[in-house]
């Protein structure tokens, strides 16, 4: 296992089997993680571990992967596939976590929120001024989910309670009550707001880059949740640089984590938090008992909740007791 789980959520693993936890602190450096993986035939994973097929050859006894989290970006899972691996994540359990940290970020920019406490903190609040530290508004304003998913689904509900229309793109339509499913251009050029839900994969790298940010509105926000590098880091700072887009507020950045002198730190319309989309301890509890599930269930020939589509199929119920 390359990271802490509380031990209450992991009793049922250590019912079911021998479990070696990584108690070294930070994440697992690969050598070590190859060391102590050799004769393991399952991992509980984090997303910062790099699973390819580079480690999948070198730690053969592996069967099984149940990582913690819903994004699989970290995986190789043709590799899994090829290897007999079985791969499990986490979704569903964090998805309306997620869906408020999208809100929390969205309110958070339109309504200068940091830079109205940064103003404070420094001592600059004056006498109160009806014309001072204007915004946008969050209600009514135009959302813009690029990706359908789960999370785009969680985040299209909320927006009813705030008057806000919904544009979004999806491979399929939804059903969602007046939202409107649009190409990826008329969704950036009609959008207040513009959230990024999708998962990284090599479609969707870099899918909101120099030509995509040229197309929002010079007040447009955009709202990263899902991945950083769905974005082009530098093409971003080339729009904030030329305000040619009102500003962005990232949960996630490319690459993470930023760096203290990383240009997207300059801007006060720019709004960084550390990856901490699913970070309550409810969702992350939810993500480490559905981890641990996984691989019980795998354990017990039986169907793993979490069980992720495209890496090695999930072993056979044993169905010898049945009549
Ligand atoms: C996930 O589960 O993919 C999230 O990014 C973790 O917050």
């Amino acid at each position: 296992m390359s990271d802490f789980i509380p031990g209450d959520i992991l009793e049922p693993l250590f019912a079911a089997a021998d479990v070696e936890v990584w108690d070294g602190g930070g994440h697992v450096p690969r050598a070590t993680l190859v060391e102590r993986l050799a004769g393991c035939s399952g991992w509980l994973s984090m997303l910062s571990d790099t699973i390819d097929a580079g480690l999948l050859d070198q730690v053969p006894d592996l069967e099984v992967i149940s990582q913690m989290s819903v994004g699989v970006d970290n995986i190789d899972v043709a590799a899994c596939r090829e290897h007999g691996v079985t791969v499990g994540h986490t979704p569903d359990v964090l998805t309306e976590t997620t869906a408020d940290t999208a809100f929390a970020l969205m309110a958070a920019a339109v309504r200068r929120l940091p830079e109205g406490e940064a103003l404070v903190r420094a001592g600059a609040w004056g006498a109160w001024d009806p014309w001072h530290f204007l915004s946008g508004d969050l209600h009514g304003s135009t959302l813009g989910i690029v990706g359908m998913g789960r999370i785009g689904l969680a985040i299209a509900r909320r927006a009813r309670g705030f008057d806000m229309p919904v544009l979004y793109t999806s491979r399929t339509a939804k059903d969602v009550p007046d939202a409107v499913r649009v190409g990826i251009d008329e969704l950036l050029r009609g959008s207040d707001i513009v959230v990024v839900a999708a998962p990284l994969n090599d479609e969707t790298r870099g899918m909101i880059g120099r030509a995509q940010l040229a197309l929002m509105q010079e007040t447009a926000f955009l709202v990263n949740i899902a991945r950083g590098p769905l974005v082009d880091t530098s093409a971003l700072v080339e729009a904030l640089t030329a305000e040619t887009i009102g500003g962005a507020a990232l949960d996630v950045t490319d690459p993470e984590p930023l760096p203290p002198d990383h240009p997207l730190l300059g801007f006060a319309n720019c709004l960084v938090v550390p990856h901490i989309g699913s970070a309550t301890l409810p969702a992350r509890r939810g993500m480490a008992r559905l981890a641990v599930s996984n691989l019980v269930a795998f354990s017990k020939g039986e169907p793993m909740p979490g069980w992720l589509p495209g890496s090695a199929p999930q072993p056979a119920p044993d169905l010898s007791s049945e009549v």
